[in-house]
């Protein structure tokens, strides 16, 4: 299983003081330099993080490959079309693209997907549906021309270590089971840490997990010692 890791948070971290520090190319690098097997950005219609300069120096500074997180806008699709990224997951932004759970509602849209993914695929772009693990969802993915769907561990995640964990995890497992039969391949993410990551192994094709939040998180704390040993020194 691969490893795609979400580098917004580095942005969002930046923005707080505006100017370049923490550098979201140099954590790019250290991701892949560390078993990240690819960056993730959300490119966001209020570009609260990941900003377009981001994403056009990624593009050119990456060595595994850019997965841009967009929603079905049509100023980020000509961005997406310009730098052409390995590939594309399409996540709701507006509350009417959302589902009940929060992954985006391809069975209400399905002919809206089909025709905003169609230039991306034609354009050699891996499109992937960032979904529910819901039945209804993965057979209207499969109708819409993209290769990939995600499924949304949201609610696994919120569910972990209590009695609703294993509905949870089941819906994960039958809707990759449907996925993988209807032809999709498999990737999953969101809420993903480092307590309840191990049950994605007992998905059978689970293709890559994208994840962010804990792993900012983490380095926070792993990387935290150092970091005010460094100034001591500097200070002594
Ligand atoms: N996958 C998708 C489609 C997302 O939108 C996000 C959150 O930006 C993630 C994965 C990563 O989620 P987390 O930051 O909770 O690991």
């Amino acid at each position: 299983m691969l490893l795609g890791v979400n580098i917004d948070h580095v942005a969002t971290l930046r923005n707080a003081r505006g100017g370049s520090e923490p550098n979201v190319i140099k954590a790019a690098e250290i991701c892949e330099n560390n078993g990240g097997t690819s960056i993730t950005t959300h490119l966001r219609e209020d570009r609260r993080h990941i900003k377009d300069e981001d994403v056009r120096t990624l593009i050119k500074t990456i060595k595994t490959k850019l997965n841009l997180e967009m929603a079905m806008a049509d100023d980020i699709q000509k961005i997406a079309l310009e730098i052409k990224p390995h590939s594309i997951c399409l996540v709701p932004e507006k509350r009417q693209e959302i589902t009940t759970e929060g992954g985006l509602d391809v069975a209400g849209q399905i002919e809206r997907v089909t025709n905003f993914i169609k230039p991306l695929i034609d354009a050699d772009i891996i499109v992937s549906l960032f979904i529910d693990p819901d039945t209804k969802q993965v057979e209207a993915a499969a109708k819409t021309g993209a290769q990939f769907i995600e499924m949304h561990t949201g609610r696994y995640s919120e569910a972990y270590g209590t009695k609703n964990e294993e509905e949870e995890f089941q819906n994960l497992k039958h809707a990759s089971e449907l996925a993988h039969k209807l032809g999709l391949k498999v990737n999953a993410g969101h809420g993903l840490n480092y307590e309840n990551v191990h049950r994605m192994h007992e998905i059978p094709g689970l293709y890559e997990l994208n994840i962010g939040h804990s792993i900012i998180s983490r380095a926070v704390f792993t990387g935290l010692a150092n970091a005010v040993r460094e100034m001591a020194d500097l200070i002594k």
